[in-house]
Formats: C-alpha cells, sequence, structure tokens
C-alpha cells in the first residue's frame, strides 16, 4: 500500500523553525513505521534523522508522536495508522533535529531519584539477598520500563513545568521504593514529596495511554504517593 508520510523537520543550520515536508512510499500493512521511516532515508531523504536500535521495542530509543500520539516508532504497524501519517519529535524537550530530542533533562531527573540499589549491608555469608516472590511482585509491573519517555513528555504538567519530575522518574523510583533489598527508603521518599516531584501529578493519565510497556503508571504514582504519606511501604 501507498502511504504520505507528513514528517516534521527540523535543521538548525539551516533553518529557525520547523517545517512539515512530505514523502509517499510504498509499505506493506505489517511494516512497522520504522520500516517506512528507514525506506525514506536510505532511498528518498538521507537526511532524515531519528534514533532507532533494536527494532523489537526494548531499547526505547525511537519515541515518536505519531498520528498525534507518543509511541515507538517500531511498535507501530503501518496497518494501524492509515494512509496519512504525521510524524513529529516527542514534546517538552529541546529538539536537535528532526525527531532526535536532548533527552539530557530527562535523564538528569532520571538520575536524581538514584537509579540503583542501596545497601551498605553484606549480603548474607556465601548467597546473594534473598527475597520472596510476595516481595519481588510489588515492583515488577515498573522493572518494565525502558526509558524511552514516552510518558513524561505526553504528560501536561511537564509541559507546563519542566522542572517536574515527571512519570518515568517515579516509575523508576517505585522500582526501588518498593524493593524489600533497598535500604534507601526514606531517603527516595523525600525526594519524590516535593512541589516538584510526585505531587506535581495532576492524574491526566496521558502517560498510562503512551506507555509503550503497559505500565500502569498512575498507580505506580499513586502508591508511592501512599507511601510518602503513611511513612513506609508496609507489609
Ligand atoms: Fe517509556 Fe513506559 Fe518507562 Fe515511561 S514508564 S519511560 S513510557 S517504558
Ligand atoms: Fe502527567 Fe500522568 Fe500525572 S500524564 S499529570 S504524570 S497521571
Ligand atoms: Fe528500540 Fe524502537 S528501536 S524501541
Amino acid at each position: 500500500m501507498r502511504v504520505t508520510l507528513k514528517i516534521k523537520r527540523f535543521n538548525p543550520e539551516l533553518e529557525e523553525k520547523q517545517h512539515w515536508e512530505e514523502y509517499d512510499v510504498d509499505v506493506e500493512p505489517n511494516d512497522q513505521l520504522l520500516d517506512a521511516l528507514n525506506k525514506v532515508k536510505w532511498y528518498e531523504d538521507g537526511t532524515l534523522t531519528y534514533r532507532r536500535s533494536c527494532a523489537h521495542g526494548i531499547c526505547g530509543s525511537d519515541a515518536m508522536v505519531i498520528n498525534g500520539r507518543n509511541r515507538l516508532a517500531c511498535k507501530v504497524l503501518m496497518k494501524e495508522l492509515g494512509k496519512k501519517v504525521t510524524v513529529e519529535p516527542i514534546r517538552g524537550l529541546p529538539v536537535i533535529k528532526d525527531m532526535v530530542v536532548d533527552m539530557e533533562p530527562f535523564f538528569a531527573k532520571y538520575r536524581a531519584i538514584k537509579p540503583y540499589l542501596i545497601n551498605d549491608n553484606e549480603p548474607p555469608a556465601g548467597r546473594e539477598r534473598y527475597q520472596s516472590v510476595e516481595d519481588r511482585e510489588r515492583f515488577d509491573d515498573t522493572t518494565k520500563c525502558i526509558l524511552c519517555a514516552a510518558c513524561t513528555t505526553s504528560c501536561p504538567s511537564f509541559w507546563a513545568n519542566g522542572q517536574y519530575v515527571g512519570p518515568a522518574a517515579i516509575v523508576q523510583a517505585h522500582r526501588f521504593i518498593f524493593d524489600s533489598r533497598d535500604m534507601a527508603l526514606h531517603e527516595r521518599l523525600e525526594i519524590m514529596n516535593d512541589t516538584m516531584g510526585v505531587w506535581r501529578c495532576r492524574t491526566v493519565f496521558n502517560c498510562v495511554e503512551a506507555c509503550p510497556r503497559d505500565i500502569n503508571i498512575t498507580k505506580a504514582i499513586g502508591d508511592v504517593k501512599k507511601a510518602i504519606l503513611e511513612g513506609g511501604v508496609g507489609g
């Protein structure tokens, strides 16, 4: 089938503002949008610029606004998109070129939540730290995050105030707050208990819609808020 890709382009060396360009390409219904973008880049216009790596929804590098919704280009099939497809960079982060945005503000927020296990105690002699199935289950959903930024860049609270830590960082914080092996619970809750932390979420729910891993982000945000109010994670 023949489709038109309407792509928002930007080259800072040549222009001051973004502009739209259209490309007609032949695709199979089961092609990914990423395949269609590759066709444009490889056969029509090599200057088209976008990040991609795994092509299987794992590396998180090709989040874009596709027909108005944040999605991964490698996880959406052409048959789902119709004959005219709009493609834009994710919103709320500075555009460097075409679909490539500056991810540094996003990763700065990720670093701020200390995304690593904190436990200075020695593990039991001769074995790792055990965890029950039930304890592991408490943060299973939030381990699935691939840091694609689709959630944070779909969030109106983040668009309104770039200081907001954003749903992706809260998901990552949840992953450690609810890990029974982690010893930094109160430090982590303190980081989240900030006007630019978890309380900046206005329960708009765009983030859940956007997540390509189907993480229940608003549940994670609710869990963290509850933990702050109760001063711990219970159980
Ligand atoms: Fe992407 Fe989902 Fe992680 Fe947000 S929570 S960064 S949308 S994988
Ligand atoms: Fe934003 Fe999601 Fe909250 S879209 S306001 S983080 S529910
Ligand atoms: Fe890796 Fe799409 S290219 S998630």
